[in-house]
Order: C-alpha cells, then structure tokens, then sequence
C-alpha cells in the first residue's frame, strides 16, 4: 500500500469525524462518535492496521501522522465534552434558580436611628399640644440665618455660630432651625403654632459637638401670647421627657430674636442635683434656649408686635438624646452608624 493512498483515507477519516462531531450535542454521543473512529473496531483504528502494509522506510513517518491526527480527535473530543456540560449547567441554572427569589441568608430588619426615636417622640408630645410640623432647606441665605432674625451684619452673636459659608455673607449651610420660623410667618395666616425639626451645621469637633446636628425649633403666635405661656409648654413638655418629678430653672440669657430671652435647666437626672461628672458639679443640665420673639423680627416679617406676640424655643436632638440614653459618651456615634451601637434602640 502507498504511503499517500492510506494518509489519503486517513484525512478522508478526520474530516469525516470532524462534520459529525458538530452534530452531536450529549456526552453519550461524543463518545460514541469517537469510539466509531478510535475504538478497538473504529475506522481509523482500523485503518492503522495497513501501516504495517506500507513499504518499511515509510512506516514511521505514516505512523506519526496517525498519532497526530489521534490526539487532535482526542482533544476535540475533550472540548466538545466540555461545551457540552458548560451548555447543561447553564440550562440548569435558567431551568431551576429563580433569579428573583430572596438570598437564603437571613436578612436583618432595619430600625429607627436613635436621633429619628427621639425625635419622633419629641415631635409626639408637641403635635398633641397642637403643635404643626413645618420644615425648610438646610442650605439657606443669609437673609433667613441671621439678618431677619435681628442679627445684624458684624453682630458679634453671628461668630458664635461657626458658620459653614458656602457663599461667604450670602449662602450657608443653616446653622439652627431657626430660620423655619421666618419663612413660617411669611408664609403661614396667624395665629402660627409650629415646631421645625431638621439637621443644622456648624464648624465645630469634638466628643459633645458634631459639624452636623439635629435640632427641634418652636414657634407660636397669636393674640395675647405671654412668657406664662411659654413656661407652661416648655415645663409640660420636659415633665413629659423626663419625668413629672424633674425640676427647672429659667436663667436670663441673650438672643438676637428673642427679648427677653431664657436658658432652661433641668435638675441633673444623674445626680437629682447634688453635682457630679455630668452636670460638672453644678446640679443643673442645660437643655434649651427660648424666648418671645423679638418685636424687630415680628416687624420684619409684617406681622403688628402691638397686636401680636409670640414665644420661641430651639433645642438640640442630640443632647436629649444622649441624656435619655445614659452611657453615650460621644455624640460622634450618632453619626459614625455603626450597626452594633444601632441595633441597641427601639421605639
Ligand atoms: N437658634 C438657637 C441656637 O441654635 C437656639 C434658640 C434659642 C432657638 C432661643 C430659639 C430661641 O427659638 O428662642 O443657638
């Protein structure tokens, strides 16, 4: 037999192989295919069995393209194989994963942020005096921060704010809910009975200050309105925070928009008064500023301070909330929300 007439049946073979293996799909298949090629009985198994015909000098040489052209059967075989399983478990995985169930790990329930419970909470006890909510941006001008509210251009009182500027003397981040009680009255009929919780900003860090904080603003005006009034509210609403035993103090105090205007003391809740670490011995925690609203920012909201008066009050969220929830001794883990220090609230 010539050497060239059985390399001849041999490509013949190969390209026989070749057009059926793109045929068949299942593994089962593949390797039937290739058993009937390289099989004890396959036809290129066979077709080796006439190397031994070829004249001697030419047998190494067709004996190395046979092995050749064995090994590229065996490797397509092996590809095909594998395209077939890859082709399987993609088939498995659209046929049975429902791609739009829920993980098998359990998933925690979120929860109320401390500062958002006590707010809410505070919001409950002056909505059942007939407080409303009324909110406003926390970005702000200026004219809103301070000028309407009686703090005049160079007023030392706007240094204490530590104010983040965003357009120096124009636009700022707001640095006290305040500013909700002048667009409350320029936009709300009298008589007006708000509070306004909201975040406020100031450039200020360390373990009791935070650049962010929250705070709840009041405001009522009417006919009549007195300092007795304010008292009353501010006393029912710490009695009702913490507890209808707890003395207050009212001190004199100063703000731009308030005249006369008050700081309000608690007795401190950890020592009943005697002086400790918490109220730096003096007996007294200072909880909130409040105040009748000044006649200058009535007038400059075009409201009549002859006919009309009206009582204010601002606290911080953060400071209840850290009296309220004893062992807090940072307010910067309100804000870091780590879920271990988160998962401790409930409402
Ligand atoms: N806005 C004041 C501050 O952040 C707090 C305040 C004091 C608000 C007296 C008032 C008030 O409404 O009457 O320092």
């Amino acid at each position: 037999m010539e050497p060239k007439d059985i390399i001849a049946q041999l490509s013949a073979l190969k390209e026989q192989f070749e057009s059926g293996l793109v045929q068949v799909t299942d593994e089962q298949a593949i390797r039937a295919h290739q058993a009937a090629f390289l099989g004890a009985k396959g036809a290129v198994t066979t077709l080796s069995r006439m190397i031994k015909d070829v004249p001697p000098e030419a047998r190494p040489e067709v004996g190395r393209v046979f092995n050749a052209a064995k090994k590229e059967i065996s490797a397509a075989v092996a590809a095909a194989i594998e395209q077939s399983r890859l082709a399987r478990e993609q088939q498995d995985l659209t046929q049975h994963v429902d791609l739009t169930l829920p993980g098998r790990i359990p998933q925690g329930i979120g929860q109320l942020h401390p500062l958002t419970i006590v707010m809410y909470d505070i919001v409950d006890i002056f909505t059942a005096m007939g407080f409303d909510v009324a909110t406003g941006p926390e970005i702000e001008t200026d004219y809103y921060n301070f000028e309407a509210l009686n703090f005049p251009p160079l007023h030392p009182a706007r240094d204490m704010q530590d104010t983040l500027f965003i357009k120096e003397g124009h636009t700022l981040l707001r640095t006290h809910t305040s500013p909700v009680q002048i667009r409350t009255m320029l936009s709300r009929p009298l008589p007006i009975q708000i509070i306004a919780p909201g975040a406020v900003y100031r450039r200020d860090d360390d373990p009791t200050h935070s650049p962010m904080f929250v705070q709840i603003e009041g405001l009522l005006v009417d006919q009549g309105v007195s300092f007795g009034h304010l008292k009353g509210v501010l006393e029912a609403f710490l009695n009702e925070v913490f507890g209808e035993d707890v003395a207050l103090r009212l001190r004199p105090s100063f703000f731009p928009f308030t005249e006369p205007s008050a700081e309000v003391d608690i007795q401190c809740i950890s020592c009943r008064g005697s002086g400790c670490r918490l109220c730096s011995q003096t007996g007294w925690l200072e909880i909130l500023g409040c105040g009748m609203v000044d006649p200058n920012v009535l007038e400059g909201v075009g409201i009549d301070p002859e006919r009309y008066t009206g009582f204010a009050f601002g606290l911080g969220i953060d400071r209840i909330a850290m009296l309220r929830y004893e062992g807090i001794t940072s307010i910067k883990l309100f804000y870091e929300n780590d879920p271990r220090f988160l998962s401790c609230f409930t409402r």
